[in-house]
C-alpha cells in the first residue's frame, strides 16, 4: 500500500507570507498618514490623525465623514468614543458583520472658529483622497458602505442621488457601493432605528451571497445543536 501523501505546506506558507506583507504595507501606510500635513487648517485644529482601522482584507468597508471632536479625535480610532461610533458598532454587531474596515473621507477633525465640528471642505476631502484610496486598496472590500450624503457623493459621484431608503447600490471598479445614513442622522431621530438595523442586515446579505449564507446557517445550527 502506498503511504498517504504528505500535505503540502505551500498554501499555508503563502498565506502567512501574504498576511505578513499585508501587515508591513499597513504599517507603512499608517506611518505616512500619521505624518500628513496636507491641510493647513486641519493640522492646526486636529488633536491627532486618525487612519482607518479594522480587518485587512475586509468584506465591508464603512466610510464616514471625519473624526468627531468628542470621539475619534480623542481616541485615534474611527467611530469610537462618541454616540455615532456607539451606534455604528452596535449595528455591526447586531447584524453580525465580520471582517469590517472603518474609515473616513478625511483623517483629521475639522473644527469651526468656535471649536465645533464642521464638515470637511471639498479641498480637504480631495487632499485626503489618496489616503482613502490606499486604505481601500489594502482592505480590498467587496462592499463600501457610504455613511451619509457627503461620503456617498465623494464615492459614487455628484450625480448619483443619495437615497438609502431606496436601498441603492451601484458598482464602481468592481466594488459595490451601498448608500446608508450616517449614524448621527439616526441618533438625531431623523431615521428609525429599526429600519437602520434592517439596512445593516441587508448589508450582511450583500456581503454573503446566498450559497455561502446557507452554509453559514447550517454551520450555526449544527454548532447550536452540539452545544
Ligand atoms: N466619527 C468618525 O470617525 N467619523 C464620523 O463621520 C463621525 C464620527
Amino acid at each position: 500500500m502506498r503511504p498517504p501523501k504528505a500535505k503540502s505546506a505551500a498554501p499555508r506558507i503563502a498565506h502567512y507570507a501574504s498576511a505578513r506583507a499585508n501587515q508591513l504595507a499597513l504599517a507603512a501606510m499608517r506611518a505616512e498618514i500619521l505624518g500628513c500635513v496636507r491641510c493647513e487648517a486641519l493640522v492646526r485644529c486636529r488633536s491627532r490623525v486618525v487612519p482607518g482601522a479594522g480587518a485587512t482584507p475586509a468584506a465591508i468597508a464603512f466610510v464616514g465623514l471625519a473624526p468627531g471632536r468628542l470621539g475619534a479625535d480623542r481616541t485615534g480610532i474611527p467611530f469610537t468614543g462618541d454616540r455615532s461610533g456607539v451606534l455604528l458598532r452596535r449595528m455591526i454587531g447586531h447584524a453580525r458583520l465580520g471582517r469590517v474596515f472603518i474609515t473616513n473621507l478625511v483623517r483629521c477633525n475639522p473644527r469651526d472658529a468656535l471649536g465645533r465640528n464642521r464638515d470637511p471642505a471639498p479641498d480637504e476631502i480631495a487632499n485626503c483622497r489618496p489616503h482613502l484610496e490606499a486604505e481601500l486598496a489594502l482592505a480590498r472590500p467587496r462592499i463600501v458602505a457610504c455613511l451619509g450624503r457627503v461620503s456617498w457623493r465623494a464615492m459614487a459621484g455628484p450625480d448619483v442621488p443619495f437615497d438609502p431608503r431606496a436601498r441603492l447600490t451601484i458598482e464602481r471598479g468592481g466594488t459595490i457601493l451601498y448608500a446608508m445614513y450616517h449614524p448621527a442622522y439616526v441618533n438625531r431621530g431623523a431615521y428609525p432605528l429599526k429600519t437602520y438595523a434592517r439596512d445593516f442586515i441587508r448589508l450582511r446579505r450583500l456581503a454573503a451571497p446566498r450559497r455561502r449564507r446557507l452554509a453559514l446557517d447550517v454551520a450555526i445550527s449544527c454548532s447550536g445543536a452540539a452545544g
